[in-house]
């Protein structure tokens, strides 16, 4: 083979991959999350953090949540990388701790957006929680009980929190999660659903609480069509 035709050969392999892998990535459903068959119906979806805030794509393995189904709650399994910056809460694990967000955490939303009631759940690889409920940016409560663990092992931390049905205020429709680590100017602001770069303004900085960039998102996905969301005394 001359050597511009194998040069010719390898780009057209390379074009080809790629085009399939966007051909595959589109198959399914929805391209930000993967979701895997359980039994009956129900499901475990995971999504992966891949952007900033601003929608910069993120330099390291993303952090990836897993929403799985509980009986007495919605599992969220958390992984990812173990920034060890800034050090641990000086709270005890297992604990709420209030002013969590300064410390490195992974977060999700979850929204219904007609009400604009929403719960926001942050983890942080030390063992402390901080559960909130909101209403249109105010919060109703803060530092709800919740089951949670955490393992830190070698740069890597993973979490399992069970998020009680009872906190979820009714009619969940969107979700957003997020990622914090770093201090000082190396703080990073990560986000599932990030904010387009054409809509950002100058000097404009992180906001976690702009509902309108939250997606969809479902818990009947999770737990099966014939599931109810049960409903729940704290949102009456
Ligand atoms: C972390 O992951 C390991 C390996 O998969 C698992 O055995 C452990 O239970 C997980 N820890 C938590 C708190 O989820
Ligand atoms: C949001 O909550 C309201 C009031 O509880 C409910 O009527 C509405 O159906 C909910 N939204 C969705 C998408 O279920």
């Amino acid at each position: 083979m001359k050597p511009w035709l194998a040069v010719a050969f390898i780009a057209t392999s390379l074009l080809d991959s790629a085009h399939q892998f966007i051909l595959s990535s589109e198959n399914v459903a929805f391209r930000d999350h993967e979701s895997k068959f359980l039994k009956d119906g129900t499901r475990e979806v995971e999504y992966k953090i891949v952007t900033t805030w601003d929608s910069m794509l993120v330099m390291h393995a993303p952090v990836t949540i897993k929403f799985k189904p509980g009986v007495q709650g919605l599992v969220m399994e958390v992984n990812s990388l173990f920034f060890d910056d800034p050090p641990a809460p000086p709270g005890e694990p297992g604990k709420p701790f209030d002013g969590l967000w300064d410390y490195e955490v992974v977060e999700s939303f979850f929204l219904n957006s007609t009400t604009s009631n929403y719960l926001e759940v942050e983890l942080c690889p030390h063992g402390q929680h901080l559960v909130l409920r909101l209403s249109g940016g105010v919060c109703l409560e803060k530092g709800l009980e919740l089951a949670f663990k955490a393992d830190i092992n070698w740069g890597n931390w993973n979490g399992t929190a069970i998020i009680p049905w009872e906190y979820f205020p009714p009619g969940i429709d969107k979700m957003n999660s997020y990622a914090i680590h770093g201090s000082g100017i190396g703080r990073m602001y990560e986000a599932l659903y990030p904010i387009p770069r054409e809509e950002i303004t100058e000097g404009q900085g992180p906001n976690f609480h702009l509902l309108r960039y939250f997606r969809d998102f479902s818990l009947k996905d999770i737990m099966g069509e014939d599931w109810n969301q049960p409903p729940s005394d704290l949102w009456m």
